[in-house]
Formats: structure tokens, sequence, C-alpha cells
């Protein structure tokens, strides 16, 4: 095995795949990998469970003294979950109660310094695939390797949809879209770390690869940068 490590940032739109690539790619490269985007659900779920009014600064700095988020791996799954205050969330946290607020919540500046700070730790060690918005861009500006990934409207929307609709049979492909749209939109305006695409960042858009190409596309890069 290769005894050096890189970083490897996967940034991009909503449901463009980012996790499935990010997955993949450090199951290959025997990595560790990180959803970033967990650790902004998972605020979003306690300050809804909390009726945290985040748009209250002391509220909400008070609140983030009393959240300890923790990834650990499940075997059984091969992926590693987020865990809220020692509380399995993987799953509540993909709700659209959870959705509709997550970019409302992740805009707010010290929520955004509480989850860098943690980031940048597990990343201390590289050996590591994280994805998210600002991962290429803030977090790790440095990464050897940095992707962003686009898709289709239309494709991300129906990819998203049926995630959703194997959950909650009543979710509508509309509600779906417009929730993409929206975090798209507050996710790319806000002030704070916006998503942006890193000048030194490899686009890839996906609409028309399954996921066995976007795996080769980013491995045959990652190699590159190993070899390097
Ligand atoms: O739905 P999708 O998997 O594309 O999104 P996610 O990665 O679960 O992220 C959920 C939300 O968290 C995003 O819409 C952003 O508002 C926020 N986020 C962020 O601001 N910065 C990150 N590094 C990751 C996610």
């Amino acid at each position: 095995m290769n005894p050096k490590k890189i970083i490897i940032t996967i940034d991009g739109f909503t449901s463009c795949g980012k996790s499935t690539l990010a997955q993949d790619l450090a199951r290959e490269l025997n990595y560790l990998y990180i959803d970033s985007g967990a650790m902004y659900r998972a605020i979003t779920l306690y300050f809804l469970r909390n009726h945290i009014d985040w748009t209250k600064s002391g509220a909400v700095k008070t609140a983030l003294k009393n959240i300890e988020l923790e990834f650990t791996f499940n075997p059984e799954t091969r992926r590693s979950e987020i865990f809220l205050n020692g509380e399995n969330v993987e799953y509540v946290i993909r709700d659209l109660v959870v959705a509709e607020k997550v970019s409302e919540v992740a805009a707010v500046k010290a929520v955004r310094t509480f989850a860098v700070a943690q980031q940048r730790k597990m990343g201390k060690q590289k050996g590591i695939v994280m994805d998210g918005r600002d991962i290429g861009t803030v977090v790790f500006p440095k990464a050897e390797l940095k992707i962003f990934m686009t898709a289709d409207i239309m494709v991300r929307v129906e990819r998203r949809f049926k995630e959703m609709f194997a959950r909650n049979p009543n979710i509508t492909i509309e509600e779906v879209k417009a929730n993409v749209e929206m975090r798209d939109y507050i996710d790319s305006h806000r002030d704070v770390s916006p998503l942006r695409m890193a000048s030194d960042a490899i686009e890839l858009d996906n609409s028309n690869m399954t996921k066995e190409d976007q795996l080769q596309f980013a491995l045959d890069l990652a190699r590159k940068k190993l070899r390097a």
C-alpha cells in the first residue's frame, strides 16, 4: 500500500452523488470518509428538537456547547454514521423537515466555525475523503485533490426523489425539486463560505455517468496525485 496519504475534497450542488463517489473512493483507497453535510443536518436536528432560534446568536452559542458529534463506522452498512450526543441520527437527518431548514442553519457563522474546526481535526492525519460545499475552498484549501461535482437539475431531483420516496411514500417530486432548488440557492448566495468551485478543482459532471464511471475517473486522478 502507498504510504503517501492525501486529502480529497468533493464539493458541489445538492444531490449530485457526492457522497456515493466519496464513499466508493474512500473504500478503494482505504481512506476515512466524512460526510460534512451530515454534521450540518445533525446540528439542524438538534436546533429543531430543542426549539433553538438560530437567528439569535446567544441561543446558538449556548446550544452548540451542548452538541457533541461523532462518526462511527458501521460494518453492516460499510459507512460511517453520525451520532448526535450519543444517538445514531444517520437516518432521521435525511428527512425533509431537516432538509427544509439545514441551509438556513448552515449559513450561520457560529455553526460553520463549530463544524469546520472539527472537520479540520479529522483531516490532520490525511487519508481522508470529505464531501460538502466548502471543503476545497475553506476547510482544506491545500488539499491535494479537489473535485467539484455537477449534474443536470432533473437528474439530481430524480435521484433524490427515489431515495426519499423509499423512506416516505407520501413525498412528491415537486417537494423534492423545491427543496433542491432552495438549498442550492441559499448555499450559493450566503455570506459565509458560499458554495463555489475552487480555482484548482476538477469539474465532474456525472449526469450521464454510472457509479463505476465516476469512481474510475476519480481514482485515476487520485492515483496520479499519489504517484506525484
Ligand atoms: O442533500 P445533499 O447530500 O446534497 O446535502 P448534504 O451534503 O447532506 O448537506 C446538507 C446541507 O448542509 C447543504 O444543503 C448545505 O446547506 C449544508 N452544508 C454546508 O453548508 N457545508 C458543507 N460543507 C456541507 C453541507
